[in-house]
């Protein structure tokens, strides 16, 4: 088990407290840091949202959601008690003027903490939340304001946000999450990457015939159906997580490990993403959207019906594209990405094929000539495995198979893997900005987005149907097979 270092006190406001993120996502992983024995005795996490309602009525609300969104083998009541004695709640209108007053003077009985203001509100807000916290002096060296995506839903609308908070927050306070970069085997990347020269060496395109990103869920649209009609699958998952892999797996090492070093590197990769155009969308791209079909066994019904019947959205909820970083490293060496909702499993993984070997001294029964990959897992089941061929045992000649060199991380560790929210909301109190995008990342990322957009805007065509439960439309295998590969999955 690692030593746990406990972070500076902190006064967090969670504006947004009564809703989604605050009671599935934030309240757990405080509640985690707090358990663990991270987060002093002295810091407290102060509720502000709309709604009037007691002190104690929040900690109740905390109470209902920790249970809920905490296994129970985790719920100790003596902590959770303790836990909740930390809450405490501000009833504040993000966007007008009442409340700010009261905060203030909570804020004020302990003027030397850390203060991190979480916004899990709508994007709308940001801008007036920011305003008001500078009108009432609330922002010192030691706040940072934490944003949550997504940050615009294009490169204008992300460029006017970016524009408020940056007035009153310098860049390095502020802090924008991606919560793909604080899941532990995402940062594993970096470690397999650039401590380990056995990989390091290898990766070029010299040796590797391409990589695939699969990022795959098996929810529909939830509660979500307003957002996300207006979001779809580029927006949501493609601009922000995808990308944020596709970067840690294409960038150069950075100089060191601080913010600015690795935020550098990444943004090179963002640049150098070739720009998909109207010429070139219909073959390197593919979009979906779910039709009625059945998921785990269960009839689920289509994404038009989930949107309560609405029958002419065009929003796609699967996307496949081939991609291509433009750099000596990766010149010839396709990206393969594909992400969706009500796909057969919850998969998250990043496949790297080697070249095959350029020639074969066995005899051709023997094997087919299968090349190595790396299979990086993401979640579920995380670990890594490389997929070597081996001599099939026995006498009866040199025969050969594809055998894996596999490390399952749960057995390996064999400890609970935090959530990617616990080590976020850390380093937020820590001030380290290494795992949050910087503005330049953002607004690069959604002017690569913008382009595709445009273009699929363009096309007559909707998303091609696919039913719940399958891998997305038959073009996106078709996508990958025109060029003599295949997806992961079909492989086995
Ligand atoms: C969010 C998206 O950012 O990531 C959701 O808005 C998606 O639509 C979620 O379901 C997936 O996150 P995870 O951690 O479950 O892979």
């Amino acid at each position: 088990m690692a030593t746990i270092i406990p972070v500076a006190s902190f006064d967090c406001v969670v504006f947004g407290a009564t809703g989604d993120l605050t009671t599935r996502k934030l309240l757990p992983a405080l509640y985690y840091r707090y358990k663990d024995g991270q987060i002093p005795g002295t810091s407290r996490i102060i509720g502000a949202s709309r709604s009037e309602m007691s002190v104690e009525a929040f900690r109740e609300r905390a109470r209902d959601a920790l249970k809920r969104f905490v296994p129970a083998r985790d719920l100790d009541e003596d902590r959770l008690a303790a836990f909740l004695d930390h809450l405490d709640y501000v009833a504040v209108d993000g966007a007008g003027d009442d409340g700010w007053e009261d905060l203030a003077a909570k804020l004020a009985e302990r003027p030397d903490q850390v203060r991190p203001y979480y916004l899990a509100t709508s994007p709308d807000l940001y801008g007036s939340i920011c305003r008001n916290l500078s009108a009432h002096g609330l922002i010192g060296e030691k706040s940072r304001v934490v944003l949550e995506k997504p940050i615009g839903k294009d490169l204008k609308s992300a460029r006017a946000i970016n524009d408020a908070v940056g007035e009153v927050f310098p860049e390095e306070q502020i802090f924008r999450i991606d919560h793909y970069l604080g899941k532990e085997t995402v940062q594993n990347l970096l470690a397999l990457r650039f401590a380990n020269t056995i990989f390091e060496r290898l990766w070029t395109a010299d040796v590797i015939d391409h990589v695939q990103i699969t990022v795959g869920e098996t929810v529909g649209v939830e509660g979500r159906a307003g957002y996300y009609d207006t979001s779809g699958a580029l927006r949501d998952m493609v601009q922000n997580h995808l990308l944020q892999l596709l970067c840690l797996m294409a960038m150069e090492s950075p100089l060191t490990l601080d913010a600015n070093s690795v935020r550098d590197e990444k943004l090179k990769v963002l640049r150098a993403l070739k720009p998909i155009t109207p010429h070139d969308v219909q073959a390197v791209t593919v979009r979906g959207q779910y039709a009625a079909g059945a998921v785990d066994g269960k009839p689920v019904q289509g994404y038009r019906a989930d949107l309560g019947g609405e029958t002419e959205s065009r929003t796609e909820t699967f996307v496949a594209l081939k991609l291509e970083v433009q750099s000596w490293r990766w010149a010839g060496v396709p990206f393969y990405i594909r992400t969706g909702k009500r796909l057969p499993q919850k998969l998250s993984e990043i496949v790297v094929q080697f070249r095959a070997s350029p020639f074969s001294i066995f005899p051709a029964e023997s094997f087919g000539r299968e090349p190595n990959r790396l299979v990086i897992r993401l979640q579920p089941e995380e670990g890594i495995k490389l997929e070597v061929m081996t001599k099939d045992p026995g006498p009866g000649g040199m025969r050969l198979r594809p055998t894996n060199l596999d490390i399952s991380f749960e057995e390996t560790f064999k400890q609970r893997y935090p959530d990617a929210y616990e080590r976020l909301l850390m380093d937020v109190v820590r001030g380290n900005a290494t795992l949050f995008m910087r503005r330049d990342e953002v607004e690069v990322a959604w002017a690569w987005a913008d382009s595709l957009l445009k273009a699929w805007a363009d096309r007559p065509e909707p998303p091609r149907a696919y039913p719940a439960g399958s891998w997305g439309p038959t073009a996106a295998i078709a996508l990958i097979e025109r060029d003599g590969r295949t997806w992961h999955e079909e492989m086995h």
